[in-house]
């Protein structure tokens, strides 16, 4: 699942860490299962229960991830590794639960050596259940610290600080000129407003969040017109980067790319990004107003 979703790593390394950790306990326990004289398989049984409700629990991590759960179910059953991981894990559960039965026939048969081995009970199943879960908890939470780099390049919400920044140390510097200019300015900066169309360049973005938490970009075009475009990707919302060389932006979790005014260059993507309706005031500021258009992820 991870060679087919390596999104996994950049959108949701804990899931990832949990996922190898799952894997890595089912491998051990099959090999312990066909090498060792003496079955296990209630430990077996309870690692394929609670990947099973690991898996379906997934889904419900959709909102963390800016998407609806209806979305995120269906692009996760559309992955044949995810079907394949699931459908395996049930088949353990299932033959676990018939083998009860035979388990008892053999108990009544007087074969007791085999029928322990195939015999649990309840607090015992729940105790490996627990510390399997355990295992995964400990290792996904030291597998998702993060480590600060060296030397970190910005990332997109520092250049969007950055952005802000200058912007408004331009606009203050702009005001202060005006008034050594002998002008008086009255424009008081509205509520909401990300940017002044005077200090915008072509090609370079400022970025904003709207509604807070969904990350946008606004961009002045080469014909002086505006545009904002959601920053998440319509694919499974990964976020997108502006590359300012290509005039593109680019998805780094499958390789979409969208040209400036958000329509589909390259899939996997299918639907345009959704873009940001603005006002601009008699002052030029810049106000977002809605959103145009859908996607999976929630607004
Ligand atoms: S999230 Fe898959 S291409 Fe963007």
């Amino acid at each position: 699942m991870l060679s087919t979703d390596n999104s996994l790593w950049l959108l949701a390394v804990s899931h990832a860490v949990g996922l190898v950790v799952i894997v890595v306990i089912d491998v051990v326990l099959g090999i312990l299962n066909l090498s060792l004289r003496r079955k296990i398989y209630l430990p077996s049984l309870a690692a394929a229960l609670l990947g099973f409700m690991l898996q379906l629990g997934d889904i419900f991590t959709a909102p963390q991830y800016n998407m609806t759960m209806q979305y995120f179910a269906r692009y996760l059953f559309g992955l044949w590794a995810f079907d394949l991981l699931l459908v395996l894990q049930f088949a353990i559960i299932s033959f676990g639960v018939a083998g009860r039965g035979y388990q008892r026939e053999l108990a009544r048969r007087q074969k007791t050596k085999r029928a322990r081995e195939l015999g649990y009970s309840r607090r015992g199943f729940i105790r490996a259940i627990a510390s399997f879960a355990g295992v995964i908890a400990v290792v996904v939470t030291l597998g998702s610290v993060k480590l600060p780099p060296a030397s970190a390049p910005p990332s997109q919400s520092s250049q969007a600080t950055q952005s802000a920044q200058s912007t408004l140390s331009s606009q203050s510097a702009q005001s202060t000129l005006s008034s050594q200019s002998g002008r008086t300015s009255t424009a008081i900066k509205p509520s909401g407003a990300i940017a002044n169309t005077n200090n915008l360049q072509v090609g370079s973005p400022v970025y904003f969040e709207y509604p807070k938490g969904y990350p946008n970009m606004l961009l002045k075009k080469a014909d002086g017109s505006l545009i904002a475009l959601s920053m998440l990707c319509t694919h499974v919302c990964c976020e997108c980067t502006y590359e300012p060389g290509n005039n593109v932006i680019f998805c780094p979790c499958h390789g979409s790319v969208f040209d400036s005014t958000g329509n589909v260059v390259r899939g996997p993507a299918g639907t345009p990004l959704p873009s940001v309706l603005l006002t601009v005031d008699s002052s030029g500021y810049v106000i977002p107003t809605g959103i145009s258009g859908s996607g999976p992820c929630v607004h």
